[in-house]
Formats: C-alpha cells, sequence, structure tokens
C-alpha cells in the first residue's frame, strides 16, 4: 500500500519547495491549499518529474472543523498517511487594536486549530501503525515576540511550545514531531508593509528552496527543533542574554517600518 506525506499550504513559498525535494526523495504527497490553479500544476510537475503519486486536496484552513473534514475525507478514501508537515499558516502586520478581530480568528485558526486539529487525528493513526513523522512551521518569532505582529508571533509561540511537549509524548511511540523555525524568507507571506520594516533589510530574507532543504532534513531526521541559519540562531537566543527592556526595544525597532 502506498504511503502518503501531507503538506499543508503546498502551493506556495516554502510549502512548494518542501513539495518539490520530498518528491525528488519518492516521498507520495497529499498537497493542501486553497489554490487550485497552483495544485493541479505542481501535481502534474512532480508526477511527471519524480514519477510518485501526488494528490491535492483543497481546504481552506481557516474554516470550523477543517482539520476534521480534511481528515475524514483521506479516511474516506484509505490513503495510508505515514507523513505529515503542518505548513500552511499566514501573518499580519500592524497595531493589534486596530486589525479586524475576523483575521486575528482566522490566522489563529489556520496556525494554530488546524495545525492542532491535524496533529491529533492523523499522530493518533501514526501512533497506532507504530510509525510516522510530523513537522510543524513555527519561526523565529517563536523565540522573539514582535510587536505589529503580536496575534502571528503569538501562534508560532504555541507553535514550538505544542511540538515541544506533544513531541516528548511521543518518545518511543515510533512517531517524531519536529519544528522548523525559519527566520524571513523570500516568499509572497510578507505583505508591502512587512517588505519596508527594518527586519527585513537587517536581516536578509533566505531562499525558500535553502529553508526547504533544511525542514526535510530535519523532518527525515525527526529530531527536535531547528532554526534555520546562524544570524537567526543568534537572534533566537538574544533574550536570553539581554535584559526585557532593551530587548523589547529592540524588537520594536525592527518591526517599525524604515524611515
Ligand atoms: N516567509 C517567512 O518569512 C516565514 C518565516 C517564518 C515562518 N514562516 C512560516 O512558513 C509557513 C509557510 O509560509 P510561506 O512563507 O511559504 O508563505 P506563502 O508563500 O504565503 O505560503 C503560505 C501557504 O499557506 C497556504 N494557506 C494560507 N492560508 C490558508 C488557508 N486559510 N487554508 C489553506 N491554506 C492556506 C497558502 O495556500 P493558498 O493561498 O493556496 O491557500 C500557501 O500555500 C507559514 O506557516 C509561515 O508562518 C514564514
Amino acid at each position: 500500500m502506498n504511503e502518503y506525506t501531507i503538506i499543508t499550504g503546498a502551493s506556495s513559498g516554502i510549502g512548494y519547495e518542501l513539495a518539490h525535494q520530498l518528491a525528488a526523495k519518492k516521498h507520495n504527497l497529499i498537497l493542501v491549499a486553497r489554490s487550485q490553479d497552483k495544485l493541479e500544476s505542481l501535481q502534474s510537475k512532480l508526477k511527471q518529474k519524480f514519477g510518485i503519486e501526488v494528490l491535492y486536496l483543497l481546504y481552506d484552513l481557516s474554516e470550523p472543523n477543517a482539520a476534521q473534514d480534511l481528515y475524514n475525507e483521506v479516511k474516506a478514501h484509505k490513503y495510508l498517511v505515514t507523513g505529515l508537515i503542518n505548513n500552511a499558516g499566514f501573518g499580519e502586520y500592524g497595531d493589534f487594536v486596530e486589525m479586524p478581530l475576523k483575521k486575528d480568528e482566522e490566522m489563529i485558526a489556520v496556525n494554530i486549530t488546524a495545525l492542532v486539529g491535524l496533529t491529533k487525528l492523523f499522530g493518533a493513526d501514526m501512533v497506532k501503525l507504530g510509525k510516522g513523522r510530523i513537522m510543524n512551521v513555527a519561526s523565529i518569532l517563536s523565540f522573539l515576540p514582535f510587536p505589529y505582529y503580536s496575534i502571528y508571533s503569538a501562534t508560532k509561540s504555541f507553535v514550538l511550545a505544542f511540538t515541544e511537549t506533544v513531541s516528548a509524548e511521543l518518545q518511543g511511540s515510533g512517531v517524531s514531531l519536529t519544528a522548523l523555525c525559519p527566520g524571513t524568507v523570500e516568499t509572497p507571506f510578507h505583505t508591502d508593509s512587512m517588505r519596508k520594516t527594518n527586519a527585513m533589510s537587517a536581516n536578509k530574507p533566505m531562499p525558500a528552496a535553502v529553508v526547504a532543504e533544511v525542514g526535510v532534513e530535519l523532518f527525515l531526521n525527526g529530531k527536535g527543533k531547528k532554526i534555520v541559519g546562524f544570524m537567526n540562531w543568534f537572534l533566537s537566543n538574544l533574550p536570553r542574554v539581554t535584559p526585557d527592556i532593551l530587548m523589547m526595544k529592540i524588537k520594536k525597532n525592527l518591526a517599525s517600518i524604515k524611515k
């Protein structure tokens, strides 16, 4: 029976590159996102180039019950899922009090609720099977909550905390749970305002393919968390040796629009 790895957010950016690199290693894939045209074209490219099984499922992961519905669809088709990469996510930039509540809620739904649901449902099956790999895409903001990215940073702190604790529970089950923590990556994730912040000029965005390479290695070795790149590792560890007041000033400056 064919085994599949699900990649959420495979239509663009890091997810798109992860799909290419896992396909090159002959992993059969189930691609998930909302953009049918992009998933269709990725599906035919990967099938042709690598001769693997590639399916796609259209889901808006901000919708209530999205994780359960996706799981039910996969089970109804009897696809055997032994890999899951929770990569879909988005961020918003701006003053917390001015952001529409609906956007905050959608971000929490995609970045947290769907990720937790998919990890639980597919994770439980993998534990029964005695094997499987799950990787969640967090961020360096998991360690460095930034002003003007308040909800986004908080969702990514959640992802890291959740991944570390459940990963400890899964030890010895044959199922690995890891967290990939990129810094800024060159993808359509960034809005025009995000691109104008000091952080974007201070820390050059990494190519998505490079981040995906680190991600594939982490996913396959199944060990712990990985901060991508030395500068991002340094920044993530800065709060350990910097007083809170100074750290928040630094972060506020980095998150501000360049004058
Ligand atoms: N870029 C960065 O600087 C950076 C840094 C650290 C962490 N990350 C994280 O990396 C992950 C991938 O981001 P990226 O940079 O590759 O961004 P991206 O190019 O914008 O890709 C985001 C992916 O998520 C999918 N997605 C977004 N909302 C969705 C929804 N409601 N339902 C289903 N799918 C949805 C998008 O697909 P559709 O639009 O087709 O639905 C797309 O495939 C995210 O979790 C992000 O937080 C990014």
